[in-house]
């Protein structure tokens, strides 16, 4: 059989684009942060993770207009060789200041800083890698390649306590969680994962893409929101949500930083983070350092809409962060409902399984900063409108089962 044939054989995009509700690839021709261009219209964007607004920062936008002057558009090649720039290590030492660190560590996309670091560290035929269930693909696809055991903790930290409670210790253990998952809001428990980590003794890595630049004194993190970032041994961020640009970073002990910035292959097979990248991430850090009122205004949008949303009587997962997920069980309903926020000038993201178990469909919405209360009501009004047409159910996820498969296949029959 051609290896390809699967290709050939995948229709289902097709067929939702032909049923007119296909979510994905939505061309934007414009932006302006909180408003985007698409198909035309300008639309509210309730579905990025620009939460601090710093995309259209002026001290952002110069910054990265510099850089751009002084270096040219690329590195055109990896940090170990040829593309290593003083910008670089100023981030990374300035990094290293913000999360508490020794040293710090960038990478041209926070996806292969994961790959690569997680891959690494996991690795050895007795070593044993805790990975939540929540966690993002980036951190499941490292640690399918660490050649190691690996255990899934589920949802919470009784399930974590209960697996390692079958011995005494692990120091050969590598426990990775999300601080702020990134389809539900829900935030980690490191409080707890530390006091575990101080009885069994394992390594304890943190992906904080969407608590850096939002939780915490001056966007220092989850770790740093329940005073616990001293006790997490690698943590990860990425500038491509508040910090308005792309590129991720590992932050920690220096031997561990020197160790991976020599071996991991994601950093040294790959071209170095573009100056204009590393410039806006920079200018983007620096304004978090120096201005808490950043943080404030998110917060007060953040609670404004957080209301609305629950009064119209969605059920949000007691998300406390920005990402404020919209609960509605069929994968269909949810695709449905987006398409016709749209129409209705609200941009917002479907999570399907693999994202969210199956039958657990979500409406992702993220606030933003630079969110006027007048784009945050128009999007309220929207919301209210299609809880009137359709049938959301109003009840906990954890209490509802599992779908055995997503009800896409029926609807797709059923059009004509
Ligand atoms: C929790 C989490 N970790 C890692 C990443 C990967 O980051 P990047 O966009 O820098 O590749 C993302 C981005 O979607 C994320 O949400």
């Amino acid at each position: 059989m051609d290896i390809f044939a699967p290709c050939f054989a995948y229709h289902e995009p097709a067929l939702v684009k032909a049923a007119g509700i296909y979510p994905y690839f939505h061309t934007l021709s414009a932006s302006e942060g909180p408003v985007v261009t698409i198909e035309g219209r300008r639309v509210v964007m309730l579905g990025s993770n620009n939460y601090l607004s710093l995309t259209h920062h002026p001290d952002v936008l110069r910054a990265a207009h510099e850089a751009i002057d002084r270096y040219g558009t690329s590195c055109t090649g990896s940090r170990f060789l040829n593309g290593n720039l003083d910008l670089h290590e100023t981030l990374e030492t300035e990094l290293a200041e913000f999360t508490g660190k020794e040293a710090a560590l960038i990478f041209s996309s926070g996806f292969l800083a994961n790959l690569g670091a997680v891959g690494l560290l996991g690795t050895g035929s007795d070593v044993t890698l805790f990975s939540a269930d929540e966690n993002h693909a980036s951190l499941i696809d490292g640690a399918r390649m660490a050649r190691c055991r690996r255990a899934r903790i589920y949802h919470d930290i009784d399930d974590l306590a209960r697996q390692l409670a079958h011995q005494p210790a692990w120091p050969n253990a590598l426990v990775v969680t999300d601080g702020v998952f990134s389809m539900t809001g829900r935030v980690a428990n490191l409080k707890a994962i530390v006091d575990l980590k101080k009885q069994y003794g394992f390594r304890l890595y943190l992906d904080d893409a969407h608590g850096f630049g939002v939780l915490g004194p001056n966007g220092r993190g989850t770790a740093a929101s329940q005073g616990v970032s001293q006790d997490i041994d690698v943590a990860f961020g990425t500038f491509s949500k508040a910090f308005a640009s792309v590129g991720g970073f590992l932050a920690g002990e220096a031997p561990v930083i020197d160790y991976m910035r020599h071996k991991v292959r994601t950093l040294i097979f790959s071209a170095a983070l573009p100056p204009s990248c590393a410039a806006a991430a920079l200018a983007a850090l620096r304004l978090m350092k120096r201005d808490g009122a950043l943080f404030d205004e998110l917060r007060s949008k953040v609670e404004f809409f957080r209301q609305g949303v629950n009064a119209i009587g969605y059920h949000t997962l007691n998300s406390t962060t920005p990402i404020v997920p919209l609960f509605v069980g069929s994968e269909t309903m949810a695709f449905k409902m987006c398409r016709e926020a749209l129409e209705m000038g609200i941009f917002t993201t479907p999570a399907i399984y693999p994202a969210v178990p199956m039958g657990h469909a979500l409406i992702r919405t993220s606030v933003m900063r630079g969110h006027t209360h007048d784009h945050l009501q128009t999007a309220l009004d929207v919301l209210a409108e299609l809880k009137k047409r359709y049938p959301v159910p109003d009840v906990d996820p954890d209490t509802l089962p599992v779908a055995a498969e997503m009800d896409f296949a029926q609807y797709l029959q059923s059009q004509p």
